[in-house]
């Protein structure tokens, strides 16, 4: 669409009666699932730091201890204020209920803003309740979206959806990349929404990688050597949902152990781990290992060989940690990782699979992060709370 339509004028008219100019003194943060939790952590963290007022939402969307309470208890965060208890459904059961618990809670406690993460369910209907919610009819409640501008351009992605309609319902943009700004530029977002901010994901690594070193014995407990183990996660929802597309990944996988002597180090998502049984798949060279904790897996993430995901936040972690990554997909929404040359995107095809590990498996890890510097959560909070 072009920037003069007369859409994007009734747009730009609409924003004038939002409460641009004031400093925001009541946040409602929503997460749901094991990267938001993760994400968010930083920009709970500044909340507390410089004395805003915030309350936490919890969709509950997911429940399981290692997908959820297990980030909690290790990254110190205060319980939610709200959980919402909604579990794995249908995508329009999880969002239809989602919005209706969002709804009550805002008209009651009326945040001036709430803040999503990323580009879940919990996101598009945190987005959906707050963007039709009027506080006493009158003031709207600002929605900001972090991580916002993200594009795979594959619209058969549930997520490619929920972060396009996020981004078109928020107030404020907080891009991590000038990629990321672009693209919302160009999809017509008026500029002065959009805020360079970085990706709180270098926030998070960094505030927990001393830590985990300290507290994790996850490579004496699994007996691994550093640099002597392929990390291995999936969990897309066209990658294991699809028998035959899951089938040539693990062939794919497979291989590459053959060659290499590597073992698979593998924590299984649920829904991958239900999947795998369901159709039956037999699986050579792995190591199957329940999720794991944040502390965790940065211990296992940052001293493996070579990473193979499909996941959002490990093509960023691996990137920011400077491990090579294959991304076992047919598009990113990261392209910055394939730029500096930390990220291959391979496809599912098992030859593809391969073929590309063995070119990560031989460049050297010298790429810089382009991610930011870890001051992202400060930055937002500053940016709305104008602290
Ligand atoms: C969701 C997000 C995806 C994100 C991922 C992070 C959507 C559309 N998808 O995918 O973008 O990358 O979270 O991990 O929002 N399950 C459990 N315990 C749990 C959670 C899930 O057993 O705590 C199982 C259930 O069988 C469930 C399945 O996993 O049906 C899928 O869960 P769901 O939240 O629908 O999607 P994810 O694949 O986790
Ligand atoms: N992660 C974790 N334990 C695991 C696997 C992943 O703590 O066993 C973390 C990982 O460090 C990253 C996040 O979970 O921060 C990524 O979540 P996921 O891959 O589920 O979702 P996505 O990023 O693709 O949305």
């Amino acid at each position: 669409m072009h920037r003069d339509s007369p859409v994007l004028e009734n747009c730009h008219k609409y924003f004038k009666y939002l409460p641009f100019d004031t400093a925001v003194t009541m946040f409602a943060i929503v997460l749901g699932t094991r990267p938001e939790i993760i994400k968010m952590s930083p920009l709970i963290r500044s909340c507390q730091k410089k004395g805003v007022d915030f309350f936490v939402i919890h969709t509950g969307q997911h429940y399981s201890y290692e997908m959820d309470r297990v980030f909690f208890e290790e990254l110190d965060l205060p319980a939610p204020d709200f959980n919402l208890d909604v579990g794995s459904k249908t995508h329009a059961e999880q969002t239809g209920q989602i919005m209706a618990g969002i709804e009550k809670i805002l008209l009651t406690e009326k945040p001036e803003v709430i803040l999503v993460q990323g580009d879940t369910n919990t996101v598009l209907a945190g987005a959906l309740a707050a963007s039709k919610c009027y506080v006493h009819g009158s003031r709207p409640i600002s929605i900001g979206h972090v991580e916002a501008g993200l594009r795979s351009f594959d619209r058969s992605m549930p997520e490619e959806v929920n972060r396009i309609v996020a981004d078109h319902l928020s107030r404020y943009l907080f891009a991590p990349t000038e990629t990321a700004q672009k693209h919302l530029v160009h999809e017509g977002i008026p500029p002065e929404k959009i805020f360079v901010t970085g990706n709180t994901i270098v926030d998070a690594v960094r505030q927990n990688l001393e830590l985990s070193k300290k507290r994790s014995d996850v490579l004496s407990n699994l007996g691994l050597v550093p640099d002597e183990y392929l990390l291995v996660t999936l969990h897309r929802q066209e990658n294991v949902d699809v028998k035959k597309r899951l089938q040539g990944i693990i062939e794919g996988l497979g291989r590459i152990h053959e060659k290499t002597g590597l073992p698979l180090i593998f924590p299984v998502h649920p829904r991958t781990e239900k999947m795998i049984a369901s159709f039956r798949l037999q699986l050579r060279g792995f190591n199957l290992i329940k999720p794991l904790g944040f502390l965790e897996f940065l211990q296992l993430e940052s001293h493996a060989r070579l990473a193979l995901t499909d996941s959002g936040g490990v093509q960023e972690e691996t990137c920011i940690l400077n491990v090579p990554c294959v991304t076992i997909r047919d598009s990113t929404e990261r392209p910055e990782t394939v730029d500096v040359g930390a990220n291959i995107i391979a496809g599912v095809d098992p030859s593809a699979i391969t073929d590309a590990a063995d070119r990560m498996l031989a460049r050297p890890r010298s790429w810089k992060n382009p991610f930011g510097d870890g001051n992202t959560g400060d930055r937002i909070i500053d940016i709305l709370a104008r602290t």
